[in-house]
């Protein structure tokens, strides 16, 4: 073996290696790097071992200790239950009237239901419960079915005309379309609808015909009838709109809004803890 030379600029010796005249200094990494380097090397054979690490055609490599950020998840959860079951137990057990008379179970119950009701009914009647067109707005104290805790539990229970035999059921005949009226009179009732909303008792003709034909169910002022659903017509609050058009083609072909039951779905609690919130939006009744 030749005894390395040495560059006379640099002082460091050369690794023997020249190209047209240009040759190689010997600088090898320093020991501490190396060493980080094969120490990393180490580690990661480790950590693929021992950790979920590759991508597998239809799944992965698990790792010998198990780990998975799902099963945390599901472990946190199932802590946060357990954390909780001694309210959602005394709300279960408990009716929904008595929950309100019960500040600390009331805050658990709203801050409960406000979040069940997100991801269950804000699809329908809005994030704000504010409906649209066909779905009531839960805000106001105007209630189709009932406004008190336990007749907004029974309508979430077992919803409205769901085909459950404990839904709310009834229905806005078409009336046009089933015989009953005339367009002519249907236009007259159309009138007069547009009349008790305005807070008039309407053309005498026209009262003595909705006497006739629709105080049965939406009561002889108008008032609404929560047993059959009819909701109020003397108020400006409209579940399809508070046009001509609209309160005619009621007339014509009838109503049937449908709302889901939840008693399959959600458990006992959930369903006072929705009522408990509900409630609280609307005026009290
Ligand atoms: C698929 C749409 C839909 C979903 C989801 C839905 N609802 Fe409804 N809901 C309706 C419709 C439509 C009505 C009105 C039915 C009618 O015409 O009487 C209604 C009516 C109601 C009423 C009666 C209002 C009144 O004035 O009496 C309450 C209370 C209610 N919903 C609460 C809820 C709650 C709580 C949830 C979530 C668990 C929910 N709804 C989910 C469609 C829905
Ligand atoms: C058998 C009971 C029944 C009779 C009779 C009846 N209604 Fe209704 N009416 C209902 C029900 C129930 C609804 C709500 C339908 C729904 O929620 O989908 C309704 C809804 C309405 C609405 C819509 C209200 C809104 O807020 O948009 C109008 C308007 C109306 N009825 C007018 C009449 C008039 C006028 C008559 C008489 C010609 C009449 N109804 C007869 C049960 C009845």
């Amino acid at each position: 073996m030749t005894r390395p030379e040495i560059d006379k600029f640099t002082g460091t010796e050369t690794t023997g290696h020249e190209w047209d005249g240009i040759r190689e200094l010997n600088t090898p990494l320093p020991r501490w790097w190396l060493w980080t380097y094969v120490a990393c090397c180490i580690w990661a054979f480790g950590y693929w071992v021992a950790m979920p690490a590759w991508p597998l055609v239809s799944s992965y490599t698990h790792g010998v200790l198990g780990y998975s950020q799902r099963a945390v998840v599901a472990a946190d959860l199932a802590a946060a239950r357990l954390d909780r079951a001694p309210q959602t137990e005394r709300l279960a057990a408990m009716p929904v009237g008595a929950i309100e008379a019960n500040p600390e179970l009331f805050g658990f119950a709203l801050a409960a239901g406000r979040s069940a009701y997100l991801v269950n009914c804000a699809q329908c009647h809005g994030t704000g419960a504010a409906g649209a067109r066909g779905y009531p707005n839960l805000n106001d104290d105007d209630w189709i079915w009932g406004g008190t805790p336990e007749a907004i539990e029974q309508t979430i229970r077992f919803g409205i005309r769901s085909g459950h035999p404990q839904a709310r059921d009834s229905a806005m005949p078409g009336f046009v379309a089933d015989g009953q009226l005339t367009e002519l009179q249907a236009r007259q009732m159309a009138n007069h609808v547009l009349d008790l909303a305005q807070g008039n008792a309407g053309q005498p003709a026209s009262a003595k015909l909705y006497a006739e034909t629709c105080a049965a169910c939406h009561g002889d002022q108008g008032q609404g009838d929560p047993k059959v659903g009819a909701p109020r017509l003397t108020d400006r609050i409209w579940l399809y709109g508070d046009t001509r058009e609209s309160i005619l083609a009621t007339l014509t072909n009838g109503r049937r809004g449908v709302m889901p039951g939840w008693q399959d779905r959600l458990d006992d609690a959930t369903i006072k803890q929705l009522a408990v919130y509900i409630h609280s939006l609307g005026g009290g009744k």
